[in-house]
């Protein structure tokens, strides 16, 4: 039997701000088709994490490989073209924008027609648009159920449809790893369970077949969507497995115990 294929691999990373540590020799490898989700505290280092993976900061020490080549020192933008996607923690929209808007700037790495192209071969280049328009409007943001929003401003919109413009942003791309920021995070019950939805279905339909890591609070959804989890405190990995693994793992249940009795001194 084959070992299953290694789509991101990340070898001991350091990351530090001054004095603090965010991330300490973080390693970690992600099997292609796989729900990778990262979980731990506040402050744990999750968001710098991905930020090390997408580009966004540059990890001191180690090595990061996306399918086998290394990508540590890309800037984001190169990432993105080799197929690394991402939502945000708190979503990075164009607010005042409309949602196609903001979804079509998602897809710009894929529109290759630039201004002279578009003077010296016009019909080229308005077939493209309209290709991509085509597939915006009618793959993503109708399996986001967002269509009938389009030419709405993305600000105007409740949180929880914002969240939701960002993944179709995120998704335009045509990402082959998707990295989601607390998707959950803000959420009502109703639209945690949409999200969930499509996070699988992104994750396990083969029109999308992305692999994904996900950076979530929220347990019950962890432990549903999720083939294996990592835990990482106070920028260490201290557990990796499957979810139900990871459940009873005493330092895991120690670490969040510790948030929550600290939590609780505070409260008093
Ligand atoms: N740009 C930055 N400048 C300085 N310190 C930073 C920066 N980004 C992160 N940190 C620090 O790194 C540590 C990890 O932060 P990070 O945002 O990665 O945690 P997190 O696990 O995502 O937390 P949360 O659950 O609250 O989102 C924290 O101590 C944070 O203050
Ligand atoms: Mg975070």
């Amino acid at each position: 039997m084959n070992p299953p294929q290694i789509i991101l691999q990340v070898e001991d990373i350091f990351l530090a701000f001054g004095g603090v540590v965010a991330l300490n020799r973080v390693s970690l490898a992600v099997r292609r088709g796989e729900l990778f989700s990262i979980i731990g505290p506040n402050g744990a280092g999750k968001t710098s994490l991905l930020n090390c993976i997408n580009g966004l900061y540059h990890p001191q020490r180690g090595r990061i490989l996306f399918e086998g080549r290394e990508i540590t020192r890309l800037p984001a933008h190169q990432r993105a073209r080799l197929g690394i996607a991402r939502t945000f923690q708190k979503t990075e929209l164009f607010k005042n924008m409309s949602v196609l808007d903001n979804v079509r700037l998602g897809r710009h790495i894929h529109m290759k027609s630039n201004l002279l192209d578009g003077l010296i071969y016009w019909g080229r280049a308005e077939r493209e648009e309209l290709a991509h328009r085509a597939f915006i409007e009618e793959e993503i943001l109708d399996f986001l159920e967002i269509s009938h929003l389009r030419h709405r401003i993305v600000g105007m919109l409740p949180y929880g449809l914002q969240k939701r413009v960002d993944l179709a942003r995120a998704l335009a791309l045509e990402p082959r790893l998707l990295l989601l920021d607390e998707p959950m995070a803000g959420l009502n019950l109703e639209e945690v369970e949409d999200m969930a939805r499509f996070i699988l279905e992104i994750n396990e339909n083969p029109r999308w077949g992305v692999t994904c890591v996900l950076v979530e609070h929220d347990m019950g959804v962890v432990m549903d969507l999720s083939h294996r989890v990592a835990v990482l405190n106070f920028g260490s990995k201290i557990a990796e497995g499957p979810p139900e693994e990871i459940q009873r793992d005493p330092v895991v249940i120690q670490a969040y115990l510790g948030e929550e009795e600290a939590a609780y001194a505070t409260r008093r």
